[in-house]
Protein backbone atom coordinates (compact mmCIF):
# COMPACT_ATOMS: atom_id res chain seq x y z
CA UNK A 1 0.00 0.00 0.00
CA UNK A 2 1.26 3.62 -0.77
CA UNK A 3 1.27 6.05 2.02
CA UNK A 4 0.28 9.70 1.08
CA UNK A 5 2.58 12.64 2.17
CA UNK A 6 -0.10 13.54 4.78
CA UNK A 7 -0.34 9.97 6.31
CA UNK A 8 3.62 9.62 6.73
CA UNK A 9 3.72 12.94 8.54
CA UNK A 10 0.77 11.87 10.59
CA UNK A 11 2.42 8.55 11.24
CA UNK A 12 5.45 10.45 12.41
CA UNK A 13 3.73 12.59 15.12
CA UNK A 14 3.62 15.80 12.57
CA UNK A 15 0.75 18.63 12.35
CA UNK A 16 1.69 21.37 10.60
CA UNK A 17 2.28 24.61 12.56
CA UNK A 18 2.92 22.71 15.88
CA UNK A 19 6.51 23.08 15.63
CA UNK A 20 8.91 20.72 17.50
CA UNK A 21 8.18 17.88 19.17
CA UNK A 22 9.20 16.07 22.32
CA UNK A 23 11.40 13.04 22.37
CA UNK A 24 8.92 10.76 24.63
CA UNK A 25 7.55 9.16 21.32
CA UNK A 26 11.28 8.28 19.85
CA UNK A 27 13.21 5.16 21.47
CA UNK A 28 14.27 4.49 17.76
CA UNK A 29 17.65 6.05 17.73
CA UNK A 30 20.02 6.97 20.41
CA UNK A 31 20.59 11.16 20.90
CA UNK A 32 23.13 12.94 19.62
CA UNK A 33 26.11 14.07 22.18
CA UNK A 34 24.59 16.90 23.38
CA UNK A 35 22.88 14.71 26.30
CA UNK A 36 20.74 17.49 28.15
CA UNK A 37 22.49 20.56 26.98
CA UNK A 38 20.22 23.08 25.16
CA UNK A 39 21.69 24.20 21.91
CA UNK A 40 20.18 25.86 19.01
CA UNK A 41 20.90 25.04 15.04
CA UNK A 42 20.72 27.78 12.12
CA UNK A 43 19.38 25.96 9.03
CA UNK A 44 20.10 27.66 5.86
CA UNK A 45 18.23 26.84 2.46
CA UNK A 46 16.00 28.23 0.13
CA UNK A 47 12.92 25.87 0.89
CA UNK A 48 9.92 28.57 1.53
CA UNK A 49 7.43 27.30 -0.91
CA UNK A 50 4.86 25.21 -0.51
CA UNK A 51 5.98 21.64 -0.18
CA UNK A 52 9.63 22.39 0.52
CA UNK A 53 8.58 24.43 3.58
CA UNK A 54 6.13 21.35 4.70
CA UNK A 55 9.25 18.83 3.99
CA UNK A 56 11.53 20.66 6.01
CA UNK A 57 9.27 20.67 9.06
CA UNK A 58 8.74 17.24 8.66
CA UNK A 59 12.76 16.57 8.71
CA UNK A 60 13.17 18.81 11.48
CA UNK A 61 10.35 17.05 13.61
CA UNK A 62 11.85 13.88 13.19
CA UNK A 63 15.38 15.41 14.16
CA UNK A 64 13.80 17.08 17.35
CA UNK A 65 12.78 13.29 18.19
CA UNK A 66 16.28 12.13 18.06
CA UNK A 67 17.89 15.96 19.38
CA UNK A 68 14.92 17.43 21.66
CA UNK A 69 17.52 20.12 22.94
CA UNK A 70 18.32 21.42 19.43
CA UNK A 71 15.95 24.36 18.73
CA UNK A 72 15.78 24.63 14.60
CA UNK A 73 16.45 27.86 13.74
CA UNK A 74 14.92 28.58 10.49
CA UNK A 75 16.98 31.04 8.31
CA UNK A 76 15.65 29.70 5.12
CA UNK A 77 15.65 32.99 2.04
CA UNK A 78 12.78 32.33 -0.46
CA UNK A 79 13.39 32.03 -4.19
CA UNK A 80 13.24 29.12 -5.92
CA UNK A 81 16.49 27.42 -7.03
CA UNK A 82 18.08 29.47 -4.32
CA UNK A 83 18.65 32.62 -6.30
CA UNK A 84 18.27 35.19 -3.52
CA UNK A 85 19.83 32.52 -1.30
CA UNK A 86 22.82 32.02 -2.76
CA UNK A 87 23.83 35.35 -2.47
CA UNK A 88 22.94 36.00 0.98
CA UNK A 89 24.95 33.03 1.61
CA UNK A 90 27.87 34.17 -0.02
CA UNK A 91 28.03 37.62 1.84
CA UNK A 92 27.92 35.77 5.09
CA UNK A 93 30.70 33.33 4.31
CA UNK A 94 33.24 36.13 3.25
CA UNK A 95 31.94 38.21 6.60
CA UNK A 96 33.06 35.00 7.79
CA UNK A 97 29.80 34.35 9.51
CA UNK A 98 28.47 31.05 8.38
CA UNK A 99 24.84 29.90 9.28
CA UNK A 100 25.52 26.56 11.18
CA UNK A 101 24.79 24.02 8.68
CA UNK A 102 23.45 25.40 4.77
CA UNK A 103 22.08 23.69 1.65
CA UNK A 104 24.48 23.02 -1.56
CA UNK A 105 23.74 20.79 -4.28
CA UNK A 106 26.31 17.99 -5.31
CA UNK A 107 28.69 18.52 -7.98
CA UNK A 108 29.72 21.71 -9.02
CA UNK A 109 28.30 24.10 -6.48
CA UNK A 110 29.64 21.90 -3.40
CA UNK A 111 32.73 21.90 -5.53
CA UNK A 112 32.68 26.06 -5.61
CA UNK A 113 32.65 25.74 -2.03
CA UNK A 114 35.57 23.09 -1.25
CA UNK A 115 37.71 25.23 -3.43
CA UNK A 116 36.63 28.50 -1.65
CA UNK A 117 37.79 26.45 1.66
CA UNK A 118 34.53 27.16 3.21
CA UNK A 119 33.67 23.32 4.10
CA UNK A 120 35.28 20.92 6.45
CA UNK A 121 35.71 17.72 5.56
CA UNK A 122 33.09 15.07 6.85
CA UNK A 123 34.78 11.70 5.75
CA UNK A 124 34.72 11.14 9.41
CA UNK A 125 30.92 10.75 9.33
CA UNK A 126 31.28 8.51 6.19
CA UNK A 127 33.43 6.04 8.50
CA UNK A 128 31.51 6.11 11.57
CA UNK A 129 27.97 5.60 10.20
CA UNK A 130 28.71 3.24 7.39
CA UNK A 131 27.15 5.49 4.27
CA UNK A 132 30.73 4.79 2.45
CA UNK A 133 28.97 2.11 0.88
CA UNK A 134 25.07 3.11 1.51
CA UNK A 135 24.87 6.05 -0.88
CA UNK A 136 24.81 6.15 -4.08
CA UNK A 137 28.29 6.34 -5.95
CA UNK A 138 28.18 8.39 -8.62
CA UNK A 139 26.52 10.52 -5.57
CA UNK A 140 29.19 10.79 -3.72
CA UNK A 141 32.03 11.09 -6.50
CA UNK A 142 30.04 14.44 -6.99
CA UNK A 143 30.56 15.68 -3.68
CA UNK A 144 34.29 14.21 -3.02
CA UNK A 145 37.59 16.04 -3.62
CA UNK A 146 41.32 13.88 -3.22
CA UNK A 147 38.96 11.25 -1.80
CA UNK A 148 37.78 13.17 1.34
CA UNK A 149 34.18 13.96 1.36
CA UNK A 150 32.35 17.37 2.24
CA UNK A 151 28.35 17.12 2.67
CA UNK A 152 25.98 15.21 3.11
CA UNK A 153 23.05 14.50 0.35
CA UNK A 154 19.79 14.11 1.62
CA UNK A 155 17.34 13.80 -1.86
CA UNK A 156 17.48 13.10 -5.27
CA UNK A 157 15.51 15.55 -7.60
CA UNK A 158 14.44 14.88 -10.76
CA UNK A 159 14.96 17.86 -13.37
CA UNK A 160 13.69 16.79 -16.75
CA UNK A 161 9.94 16.24 -16.10
CA UNK A 162 6.48 17.56 -18.16
CA UNK A 163 4.05 18.58 -16.04
CA UNK A 164 0.27 18.39 -17.35
CA UNK A 165 -3.27 19.38 -16.23
CA UNK A 166 -4.50 15.69 -17.48
CA UNK A 167 -8.12 17.34 -17.57
CA UNK A 168 -7.41 19.66 -20.27
CA UNK A 169 -4.95 17.39 -22.05
CA UNK A 170 -7.64 14.76 -22.16
CA UNK A 171 -10.59 17.12 -23.27
CA UNK A 172 -8.37 18.31 -26.24
CA UNK A 173 -6.95 15.03 -27.11
CA UNK A 174 -3.25 15.48 -26.29
CA UNK A 175 -0.74 12.91 -24.92
CA UNK A 176 0.59 14.13 -21.40
CA UNK A 177 3.81 12.63 -22.80
CA UNK A 178 4.67 13.52 -26.04
CA UNK A 179 7.48 11.61 -27.53
CA UNK A 180 9.45 14.35 -28.90
CA UNK A 181 9.90 18.54 -29.09
CA UNK A 182 7.46 18.89 -32.59
CA UNK A 183 4.69 16.43 -30.86
CA UNK A 184 5.03 18.74 -27.51
CA UNK A 185 4.79 21.97 -29.96
CA UNK A 186 1.51 20.57 -31.29
CA UNK A 187 0.05 20.01 -28.04
CA UNK A 188 1.05 23.87 -26.86
CA UNK A 189 -0.98 25.21 -29.88
CA UNK A 190 -3.95 23.35 -29.17
CA UNK A 191 -4.06 24.59 -25.67
CA UNK A 192 -3.41 28.08 -26.56
CA UNK A 193 -6.59 27.68 -29.71
CA UNK A 194 -8.32 26.48 -26.35
CA UNK A 195 -7.84 30.11 -24.90
CA UNK A 196 -5.92 28.74 -22.33
CA UNK A 197 -1.98 29.46 -21.01
CA UNK A 198 0.16 26.75 -22.89
CA UNK A 199 3.17 26.40 -20.81
CA UNK A 200 2.86 27.61 -17.45
CA UNK A 201 6.27 30.27 -16.57
CA UNK A 202 7.23 33.24 -15.13
CA UNK A 203 9.25 35.55 -17.24
CA UNK A 204 10.11 37.94 -14.42
CA UNK A 205 14.06 39.14 -14.18
CA UNK A 206 14.04 37.73 -10.21
CA UNK A 207 12.65 33.91 -12.24
CA UNK A 208 14.99 33.16 -14.89
CA UNK A 209 16.09 30.30 -13.77
CA UNK A 210 12.69 28.81 -14.45
CA UNK A 211 13.37 29.56 -18.32
CA UNK A 212 16.79 28.32 -17.86
CA UNK A 213 15.37 25.23 -16.57
CA UNK A 214 12.92 25.31 -19.85
CA UNK A 215 16.45 25.53 -21.94
CA UNK A 216 18.25 22.60 -19.71
CA UNK A 217 15.46 20.47 -21.05
CA UNK A 218 15.29 21.56 -24.63
CA UNK A 219 19.40 21.03 -24.78
CA UNK A 220 18.82 17.66 -23.55
CA UNK A 221 15.82 17.01 -25.56
CA UNK A 222 17.90 17.74 -29.08
CA UNK A 223 21.41 16.57 -27.91
CA UNK A 224 20.82 13.30 -26.01
CA UNK A 225 22.62 12.43 -23.26
CA UNK A 226 25.98 12.33 -24.57
CA UNK A 227 25.26 15.56 -26.23
CA UNK A 228 24.24 17.71 -23.15
CA UNK A 229 26.99 15.79 -21.11
CA UNK A 230 30.07 16.92 -23.78
CA UNK A 231 28.98 20.53 -23.30
CA UNK A 232 30.72 20.81 -19.78
CA UNK A 233 33.64 19.10 -20.60
CA UNK A 234 36.89 20.67 -22.28
CA UNK A 235 36.25 20.44 -26.35
CA UNK A 236 32.72 21.73 -25.87
CA UNK A 237 30.85 23.24 -28.83
CA UNK A 238 28.35 25.36 -27.95
CA UNK A 239 28.56 26.70 -31.45
CA UNK A 240 27.27 23.46 -33.19
CA UNK A 241 24.63 22.99 -35.14
CA UNK A 242 22.86 20.78 -32.60
CA UNK A 243 22.72 23.72 -30.39
CA UNK A 244 21.43 25.95 -32.64
CA UNK A 245 18.52 22.94 -33.44
CA UNK A 246 17.99 23.22 -29.52
CA UNK A 247 17.63 27.05 -29.10
CA UNK A 248 15.15 26.89 -32.17
CA UNK A 249 13.12 24.72 -30.09
CA UNK A 250 13.60 26.45 -27.76
CA UNK A 251 12.41 29.82 -29.24
CA UNK A 252 9.53 28.22 -30.19
CA UNK A 253 8.15 26.57 -26.94
CA UNK A 254 8.87 30.04 -25.65
CA UNK A 255 6.39 31.24 -28.37
CA UNK A 256 4.07 29.25 -26.15
CA UNK A 257 4.48 30.63 -22.85
CA UNK A 258 3.43 34.01 -22.26
CA UNK A 259 4.92 34.64 -18.54
CA UNK A 260 2.56 35.30 -15.72
CA UNK A 261 3.01 39.04 -15.61
CA UNK A 262 4.52 38.78 -12.26
CA UNK A 263 7.19 37.48 -10.54
CA UNK A 264 5.07 33.99 -9.59
CA UNK A 265 7.32 31.60 -7.95
CA UNK A 266 7.68 28.04 -9.50
CA UNK A 267 4.35 27.19 -7.05
CA UNK A 268 2.47 29.78 -8.09
CA UNK A 269 3.22 28.82 -11.52
CA UNK A 270 2.33 25.44 -10.61
CA UNK A 271 -0.82 26.32 -8.81
CA UNK A 272 -1.96 27.51 -12.85
CA UNK A 273 -1.51 24.28 -13.70
CA UNK A 274 -3.48 22.93 -10.96
CA UNK A 275 -6.38 24.96 -11.13
CA UNK A 276 -7.03 24.59 -14.83
CA UNK A 277 -5.39 27.35 -16.12
CA UNK A 278 -2.34 26.28 -17.99
CA UNK A 279 -2.03 22.81 -19.84
CA UNK A 280 1.71 22.37 -19.40
CA UNK A 281 4.96 23.01 -16.82
CA UNK A 282 8.56 22.18 -17.51
CA UNK A 283 9.97 22.31 -13.72
CA UNK A 284 11.35 19.58 -11.54
CA UNK A 285 9.43 17.15 -8.96
CA UNK A 286 9.24 19.09 -6.50
CA UNK A 287 6.31 20.13 -8.34
CA UNK A 288 4.67 17.59 -7.29
CA UNK A 289 4.92 17.81 -4.05
CA UNK A 290 2.82 21.53 -4.68
CA UNK A 291 -0.04 19.72 -5.91
CA UNK A 292 0.01 17.54 -2.50
CA UNK A 293 -0.26 20.40 -0.22
CA UNK A 294 -2.53 23.46 0.85
CA UNK A 295 -5.90 23.40 -1.10
CA UNK A 296 -4.93 20.43 -2.95
CA UNK A 297 -4.02 17.26 -2.99
CA UNK A 298 -4.65 16.56 -6.89
CA UNK A 299 -4.88 13.09 -7.95
CA UNK A 300 -1.68 11.77 -10.00
CA UNK A 301 -2.94 10.24 -13.57
CA UNK A 302 -6.52 11.85 -13.12
CA UNK A 303 -5.58 15.47 -12.36
CA UNK A 304 -2.73 15.71 -13.17
CA UNK A 305 0.30 13.78 -15.04
CA UNK A 306 3.75 13.38 -15.86
CA UNK A 307 6.49 12.33 -18.48
CA UNK A 308 10.38 12.95 -19.40
CA UNK A 309 10.02 16.24 -20.55
CA UNK A 310 10.08 15.72 -24.95
CA UNK A 311 13.09 13.54 -25.83
CA UNK A 312 14.61 12.97 -23.19
CA UNK A 313 13.01 9.28 -22.43
CA UNK A 314 15.32 7.24 -21.22
CA UNK A 315 17.21 10.02 -18.95
CA UNK A 316 17.23 11.09 -15.96
CA UNK A 317 18.60 14.90 -15.62
CA UNK A 318 18.97 15.24 -11.62
CA UNK A 319 20.15 17.58 -8.92
CA UNK A 320 20.95 16.71 -5.22
CA UNK A 321 20.18 18.90 -2.20
CA UNK A 322 22.89 18.43 0.39
CA UNK A 323 24.15 19.76 3.92
CA UNK A 324 27.49 21.24 4.85
CA UNK A 325 29.42 21.61 8.11
CA UNK A 326 31.06 25.23 7.23
CA UNK A 327 34.27 26.11 8.51
CA UNK A 328 33.54 28.36 11.78
CA UNK A 329 29.92 26.97 12.35
CA UNK A 330 28.88 28.52 15.70
CA UNK A 331 27.31 25.01 16.68
CA UNK A 332 29.40 22.47 15.01
CA UNK A 333 28.10 19.59 17.08
CA UNK A 334 24.67 20.80 16.64
CA UNK A 335 25.57 20.35 12.59
CA UNK A 336 27.18 16.86 13.32
CA UNK A 337 24.04 15.90 14.80
CA UNK A 338 21.92 16.90 12.22
CA UNK A 339 24.28 16.14 8.84
CA UNK A 340 23.18 12.62 10.69
CA UNK A 341 19.73 13.10 10.19
CA UNK A 342 20.22 14.20 6.63
CA UNK A 343 22.08 10.94 6.18
CA UNK A 344 19.69 8.59 7.95
CA UNK A 345 17.08 6.63 6.23
CA UNK A 346 14.47 7.76 9.06
CA UNK A 347 15.63 11.83 8.17
CA UNK A 348 15.34 10.95 4.25
CA UNK A 349 12.24 9.28 4.10
CA UNK A 350 10.50 11.97 6.52
CA UNK A 351 11.83 14.94 3.71
CA UNK A 352 11.77 12.73 0.62
CA UNK A 353 8.26 11.46 0.77
CA UNK A 354 6.91 15.42 1.63
CA UNK A 355 9.60 17.15 -0.61
CA UNK A 356 8.81 14.71 -3.81
CA UNK A 357 12.02 13.51 -4.16
CA UNK A 358 14.03 10.43 -3.91
CA UNK A 359 16.31 9.12 -1.50
CA UNK A 360 20.22 9.60 -2.20
CA UNK A 361 20.79 5.83 -0.35
CA UNK A 362 21.89 2.77 -2.90
CA UNK A 363 19.24 0.84 -1.86
CA UNK A 364 16.09 0.86 -0.29
CA UNK A 365 15.55 -0.78 3.10
CA UNK A 366 12.59 -3.49 2.79
CA UNK A 367 9.37 -2.04 2.83
CA UNK A 368 11.06 1.55 2.18
CA UNK A 369 9.18 1.85 -1.60
CA UNK A 370 5.85 1.56 -0.25
CA UNK A 371 6.03 5.20 1.55
CA UNK A 372 6.37 6.80 -1.89
CA UNK A 373 3.76 8.13 -3.77
CA UNK A 374 3.09 6.73 -7.20
CA UNK A 375 4.96 9.66 -8.72
CA UNK A 376 7.94 8.76 -6.33
CA UNK A 377 8.15 5.11 -6.76
CA UNK A 378 7.71 5.90 -10.81
CA UNK A 379 11.03 8.48 -10.19
CA UNK A 380 12.97 5.65 -7.65
CA UNK A 381 12.22 3.16 -11.20
CA UNK A 382 13.65 5.71 -14.10
CA UNK A 383 16.91 6.29 -11.10
CA UNK A 384 17.19 2.56 -11.36
CA UNK A 385 17.27 2.56 -15.13
CA UNK A 386 17.79 5.98 -16.63
CA UNK A 387 21.02 7.11 -18.31
CA UNK A 388 22.22 9.87 -15.54
CA UNK A 389 23.00 13.11 -16.24
CA UNK A 390 23.35 16.25 -14.23
CA UNK A 391 21.49 19.77 -14.22
CA UNK A 392 22.83 23.21 -14.59
CA UNK A 393 19.91 24.88 -13.54
CA UNK A 394 20.41 23.22 -10.24
CA UNK A 395 24.02 23.20 -8.99
CA UNK A 396 25.64 20.24 -10.99
CA UNK A 397 27.38 20.83 -14.06
CA UNK A 398 28.61 24.34 -13.95
CA UNK A 399 30.29 26.40 -11.24
CA UNK A 400 28.71 29.08 -10.12
CA UNK A 401 30.55 31.58 -12.12
CA UNK A 402 29.52 29.46 -15.55
CA UNK A 403 26.24 29.02 -14.79
CA UNK A 404 25.35 32.43 -13.91
CA UNK A 405 27.06 33.53 -17.20
CA UNK A 406 24.24 31.26 -18.70
CA UNK A 407 21.85 32.50 -16.52
CA UNK A 408 22.53 36.66 -17.79
CA UNK A 409 22.43 34.78 -21.26
CA UNK A 410 18.74 33.27 -21.09
CA UNK A 411 17.95 36.73 -19.48
CA UNK A 412 18.52 38.30 -22.10
CA UNK A 413 16.96 36.40 -24.56
CA UNK A 414 13.93 36.79 -22.08
CA UNK A 415 13.55 40.45 -23.00
CA UNK A 416 14.93 40.53 -26.35
CA UNK A 417 14.14 36.57 -28.23
CA UNK A 418 17.16 36.70 -30.48
CA UNK A 419 18.43 33.18 -30.38
CA UNK A 420 21.34 33.94 -32.96
CA UNK A 421 22.64 36.27 -29.81
CA UNK A 422 21.50 34.03 -27.25
CA UNK A 423 24.29 31.06 -29.22
CA UNK A 424 27.08 33.73 -28.83
CA UNK A 425 26.59 34.26 -25.55
CA UNK A 426 26.57 30.86 -24.50
CA UNK A 427 29.93 30.25 -26.40
CA UNK A 428 31.24 32.94 -25.03
CA UNK A 429 30.50 32.18 -21.57
CA UNK A 430 31.74 28.60 -22.14
CA UNK A 431 34.89 30.27 -23.84
CA UNK A 432 35.58 32.39 -20.72
CA UNK A 433 34.69 29.28 -18.55
CA UNK A 434 37.69 26.85 -20.28
CA UNK A 435 40.09 30.07 -20.17
CA UNK A 436 39.80 30.48 -16.63
CA UNK A 437 39.69 26.77 -16.10
CA UNK A 438 42.98 26.49 -17.97
CA UNK A 439 45.28 28.65 -15.75
C1 LIG B 1 16.16 23.31 -6.55
C2 LIG B 1 16.33 22.48 -5.30
C3 LIG B 1 15.03 21.89 -4.88
C4 LIG B 1 13.87 22.87 -4.94
C5 LIG B 1 13.94 23.80 -6.16
C6 LIG B 1 12.95 24.96 -6.18
O1 LIG B 1 17.35 23.95 -6.90
O2 LIG B 1 17.24 21.43 -5.56
O3 LIG B 1 15.18 21.34 -3.59
O4 LIG B 1 13.82 23.55 -3.77
O5 LIG B 1 15.20 24.32 -6.34
O6 LIG B 1 13.23 25.91 -5.22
Amino acid sequence: MTMSRRTFLAAAGFAAGTGLLSACSSGAQATTGLKGAPTTLEVFSWWTASGEKDALSSLVADFNLVNPNIKFVNEAVSGGAGTNAKAVLAQRLAAHNPPDTFQAQAGAMVGDYITAGQLEDVTFLYEQQGWKTAFNQDVLDLIQRDGKLYCVPVDIHHINLLWSNKKICDNLKISTAPQDIPEFVAGLTKVQSAGLIPLALSRDPSETWQCQHVLEAMLIGTLGADGWSALWKPGADWSSQGVTEALQSYHTVMSHAPGTGGNMSWDQVSAQLAQGKAGFQIMGDWTEASFQVGSFPLVPHVDYDWAPSPGTTGIFDFASDCFTLPIGAKHRDATIAWLIECGSQRGQDAFDTVKGAIPPRAKLASGERSLFDPYLQWSLDQWGGDRIVGSLTHGVVAPGAWNNAILAAVGDYVVTPDIEKLQSALVAAAAAHFALSAH
